[in-house]
């Protein structure tokens, strides 16, 4: 018998270590043959800690467990959740980068072998570096981390640069509100990371791979550091990568704990040992990136949706999706919500039917008021705008941003205004400060805020004034992008804004 406890952060955070504690004490006191894998998350975080029965016919779900269910489950008297596979939540989804997530020993080669890890590394590896680039380019896959720029024209242009040194840097910064895809994956399936950087290596022609690792998620960095060791031992990294005879190799640095080192210049300032400030562009990451050379900067799920796109082949992943949105998403649904978790679904599917469908509504069974998309740089997205369908180009035809795909859902009971002003504050605590529209507008906008709060009538044009002049002066997302959120609330939820205003009448 097989049993599946995730060591996912999400799941020990809800008690699984504990759990697993108890089932390895009463399968020794019962002297039954059992062997215990700690898996990743299979996603569905409601049902966390999900625990997994095989006992030759499939995988029996129980959850959420405390340790007192553990004899009743071992009895075969517990009520189960049936095959978890089964579960709408889960069998309704596309798991393409997330397959293997929450099935396999995250930590064992041979179980990522026979889940189909590997085969994109060796596709790969056969073929040019020219090949490998045109691969990427025809599976349309755009950056996840949130900007959806087209990955196989970023790795075009680091493999046309000339240099004697090129570099992949995975962004594993994962900082926006409500997001936890990166880590999940890390936590749960690392050699696929490790593979699409392998690939990724290949393609552009860089010998050496860094993760820039978050130090708010320390599971994540033991799970890398390990994976990082086995895969070289077992030489799918080093100097002959599976016998290819081509080099590549990685290690992982701990970022620091800074908003702004998520922005690619801010992290390869981090990463080259300095202070984490968001660096003028041009010159483009991709031609003077890490240590001044070539550099492919590209989030953990771009890079781990690549091992697939070779496995399967890039019309198989671009057959996904809608318009110029191809593959899947990895939505995370969070917030307020009846079922939050990672849902890995093709682009195309409308707001609503995320929040309502997928996630069920509210968990506190009030109406949806406001959807954040895209963190804490995304609009709010009202109710009238759940026709949206989840796409790049939609979202923007919306006034909305996909961004890393994070959905933080809120009931009737949010005050807007104060989200407003959170928004205001994050950026401003958050601010590099490098440009002056960041780093004094953001101020500024708290204290509008506060004036429109107190009922000052001028207040709310000053801050569409302010918030026009973030967008267009800041050098970077944070201090651009603010106003999306701080703007959506203003002008969606008008209400919010005058209550207060009316209040102070
Ligand atoms: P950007 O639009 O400036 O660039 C996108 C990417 O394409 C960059 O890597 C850039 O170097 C590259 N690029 C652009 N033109 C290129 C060319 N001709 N050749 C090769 N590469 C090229 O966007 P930026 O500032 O990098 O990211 C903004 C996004 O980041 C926002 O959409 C926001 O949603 C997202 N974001 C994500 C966070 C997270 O935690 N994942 C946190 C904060 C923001
Ligand atoms: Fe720094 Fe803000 Fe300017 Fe970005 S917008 S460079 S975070 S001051």
């Amino acid at each position: 018998m097989k049993i599946y406890v995730p060591m996912d952060s999400a799941a020990t955070a809800l008690g699984a270590d504990e759990v697993a504690e108890v089932l390895a004490r009463e399968i020794a006191a019962r002297g039954i043959d059992a062997q215990i894998i700690r898996n990743g998350t299979r996603g569905m975080i409601w049902l966390e800690p999900l625990v997994e029965i095989d006992r030759g016919d499939g995988r029996i779900g129980y959850g959420p467990v405390t340790p007192a269910d553990v004899p009743a489950i071992l009895d075969g008297s517990a009520e189960s959740l049936g095959r978890v596979e089964e579960i709408p939540f889960f069998a309704n989804q596309t798991r393409l980068t997330f397959a293997r997530c929450g099935v396999i020993d995250p930590l064992d080669l041979d179980d990522y072998a026979a889940h189909g890890g590997l085969a994109g590394l060796t596709r790969a590896i056969a073929m040019s570096s020219a090949e490998i680039v045109q691969e990427v380019a025809d599976s349309g896959l755009r950056g996840r981390g949130g900007a959806g720029f087209p990955t196989g024209i970023k790795w075009k242009t680091v493999a046309e640069a000339a240099a004697d040194q090129k570099y992949i840097v995975c962004n594993a910064d994962e900082g926006d509100s409500g997001t936890f895809a990166d880590r999940m994956i890390m936590e749960g399936d690392p050699f696929t990371l490790i593979e699409g950087m392998a690939i990724a290596g290949l393609g552009v022609g860089a010998t050496r791979g860094y993760v820039y690792l978050r130090s708010e998620y320390p599971d994540a960095i033991r799970v890398m550091r390990a994976a990082v060791k086995i895969a070289r031992q077992r030489g799918m990294l080093g100097a002959d990568v599976l016998g290819s005879g081509r080099a590549f190799d990685m290690e992982i640095r701990q970022g620091a704990g800074a908003y702004v080192c998520g922005e690619e210049t801010s992290l390869l300032n981090s990463l080259e040992g300095k202070r984490g400030v968001v660096r003028a562009k041009p010159p483009l990451p991709a031609l003077e990136g890490f240590l001044g050379k070539p550099t492919v900067v590209n989030n953990v799920i771009s890079l781990a949706t690549v091992p697939v796109i070779f496995e399967k082949g890039a019309k198989h992943y671009a057959d996904f999706g809608l318009g110029r949105s191809r593959g899947t998403v990895t939505l995370q649904i969070a917030g307020n919500v009846k079922h939050g978790g990672l849902y890995e679904t093709a682009f195309g599917l409308t707001l609503g039917e995320v929040v309502n469908g997928i996630g069920g509504g509210t968990a506190t069974g009030r109406p949806v008021k406001a959807v954040q998309v895209g963190g804490p740089l995304g609009a709010y997205m009202p109710v009238s705008k759940f026709d949206t369908p989840v796409g790049y180009e939609e979202f923007d035809k919306n006034g909305g941003l996909i961004g890393h795909a994070g959905l933080v859902v809120f009931d009737d009971s949010a005050d807007m205004l104060q989200m407003a002003r959170f928004a205001m504050e994050f950026c401003a605590v958050e601010s590099c400060g490098k440009c002056t529209p960041c780093r004094i507008g953001a101020v500024r906008g708290v204290e509008t805020i506060d004036r429109i709060a107190a009922g000052d009538p001028g207040a709310a044009d000053l801050l569409t004034d302010l918030c026009e002049t973030m967008k267009d002066g800041s050098l970077c997302a944070l201090g651009g992008f603010t106003p999306f959120p701080v703007m959506s609330a203003l002008t969606q939820f008008p209400d919010d804004f005058a209550c207060q205003k009316e209040a102070a009448e």
